[in-house]
């Protein structure tokens, strides 16, 4: 699946978000090596740290349907109401989850800048992710 279709997956899924807090709404999808794909959106709390962000979301959703090989997210992200103008990274907390479940040099991020799809691997954005010895 090309970055645009995964990208117009997380827009779709961003209009799902439950934001009354922040107001800032988040879709993701999550791209499989079969070609499947999750989505996930952010969902709020009113007591704010159990907080789900939409990575997060598309990625237990995946992980809980015995999903296991993973090729690319792409995240949208911005003010409730408006198109995403700037690129929406995965929180720290994203990153990390996510480096456990995939290969850190090839799993693509995709965003989206002024209409257009940009893309880095998760290596990029976390050079440096903390490994627990199993
Ligand atoms: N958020 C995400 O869902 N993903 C990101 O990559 C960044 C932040 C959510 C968390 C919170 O609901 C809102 O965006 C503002 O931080």
């Amino acid at each position: 699946m090309d970055n645009v279709t995964l990208l117009q997956k997380a827009k779709e899924a961003r209009k799902m978000a439950y934001a009354p807090y922040s107001g800032f709404t988040v879709g993701a999808a999550l791209l499989t090596k079969e070609g499947k794909v999750f989505t996930g959106c952010n969902i709020e709390s009113s007591v704010f740290s159990p907080s789900l962000c939409a990575e997060r979301v598309a990625l237990a959703k995946a992980i809980s349907e015995g999903e296991k090989d993973f090729v690319s997210i792409a995240i949208v992200g911005a003010p409730k109401d408006e198109e995403p103008a700037e690129p929406c990274y995965p929180c720290g907390v994203c990153r990390q989850v996510l480096s456990e479940h995939v290969d850190l040099s090839a799993f693509t991020v995709v965003t989206e800048e002024n209409g257009k799809a940009k893309t880095c691997t998760l290596k990029d954005l976390l050079p440096k992710a903390f490994v627990f010895e199993k």
